[in-house]
């Protein structure tokens, strides 16, 4: 008989407890992700005090409700999968503390994942009930991939050679893609978190209305957005100063454009360099509409883009990256401690 390997999974690495049931590696049972939003929306942004209680508040129900959503118990678990880091030291430890607690009472296997691992692996994964009847799955991405990692806290672009291979090609030298966006709302006067409020504001603006930078940073394959950001400062002072009113929508969309621009052309050029069969985008930006319009519309490469619910984090996409990780022997110890920095360069 096929072996079967069925993975639960946690992730509370920042602002959203989330759990996941996932059959070898791709086939995903639930996925299910208690956010905490509207929490931290007071403040702009996280509070790390703030989360860590919260996940403590929530992360018991949500378990239970990915087993129950899968019709499983732990009886049918064969291995736990848990966030180890990067992250919040705080919101990392509830997540492992649940999760050993879980394998050791089982007493099975426990995986600690990268969170960042994670993100790529969420290309990989499907949800298992459209497939009931038989149908083929979906392809799995295949290598050589380039793969662009695009979420609050990291912009990377990635040479990914095989399963667990990882050659960081570069990174942001400023913000990270997600904080520009977020950073970039709250100078537009639109609500945390900034990515979805600037593509909603974007839907009604023109996207040549302003030219803000394009930094192309030639010759290396790091990025900067600190130069958008600030380009859109001084235009949002010098209408302010003129007692216009803040053309929002337009900011927003030529903002945007300007993002979506480098992110494209440099991940193209990359994947051109290092002969890449495939593109992979990840992270809570790769929800954005006009990004996935912009690589998908392009002709040379196939793109593989997780669908909504796992580009923001969650924990399917860490039942993913543990089962790779678990099928190639590695498995963690039950005093395994959080890891808050942990880059994907050193896996
Ligand atoms: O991957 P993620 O959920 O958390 C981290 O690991 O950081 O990414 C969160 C980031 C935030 O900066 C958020 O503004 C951005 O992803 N984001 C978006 C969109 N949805 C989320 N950015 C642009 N467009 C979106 N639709
Ligand atoms: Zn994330």
């Amino acid at each position: 008989m096929e072996s079967r390997i069925r993975i639960l999974a946690i992730e509370s690495s920042c602002d959203e407890t989330a759990a996941a049931v996932l059959e070898n590696g791709r086939a995903l049972h639930s996925n299910v992700v208690a956010t905490q939003i509207d929490l931290h929306a007071q403040y702009g942004g996280v509070f790390p005090e703030v989360a860590s209680r919260q996940h403590i508040r929530t992360i018991y129900g949500v378990v239970d409700q990915a087993l129950k959503q899968a019709h499983m118990t732990m009886q049918d678990i064969d291995v736990v999968a848990v966030t180890q880091g990067p992250g919040l030291a705080g919101s990392l430890v509830v997540g492992l503390n649940m999760a050993k607690a879980l394998a050791l009472a089982r007493n099975i296997p426990i995986v600690g994942v990268n969170h960042l691992e994670g993100h790529i692996y969420s290309a990989w994964v499907y949800d298992a009930d459209r497939y009931m009847d038989g149908s083929k799955a979906p392809d799995p991405p295949a290598f050589p991939l380039v793969a662009l990692l695009v979420s609050g806290g990291h912009t990377e672009l990635v040479l990914i050679e095989d399963h667990l291979q990882y050659q960081l090609l570069g990174k942001t030298q400023d913000d990270a893609a997600g904080e520009a966006f977020d950073k970039v709302a709250r100078l537009l006067g639109l609500a945390y978190p900034g990515g979805p409020s600037i593509q909603h504001a974007a839907e009604g603006g023109n996207p040549t209305a302003f030219t803000f930078p394009r930094a192309r940073l030639e010759g290396a394959w790091d990025f900067s957005f600190s130069g958008i950001k600030t380009a859109v400062l001084r235009t949002v002072k010098k209408i302010e100063e003129n007692h216009q009113e803040l053309p929002v929508a337009d900011l927003a969309a030529s903002f945007q454009a300007a993002v979506v621009d480098t992110l494209l052309t440099k991940t193209l050029a990359a994947a051109r360099k290092y002969n890449a069969r495939q593109i992979l985008v990840a992270g809570g930006v790769s929800a954005n509409r006009a990004l996935r319009a912009a690589f998908t519309g392009q002709a040379e490469f196939q793109v593989h883009i997780p669908q909504f619910s796992l580009c923001t984090d969650n924990a399917g996409m860490i039942g993913a990256a543990g089962y790779y990780r678990f099928i190639a022997g590695h498995t963690s110890s039950l005093d395994m401690d959080a890891r808050p920095v942990w880059p994907l360069s050193s896996l």
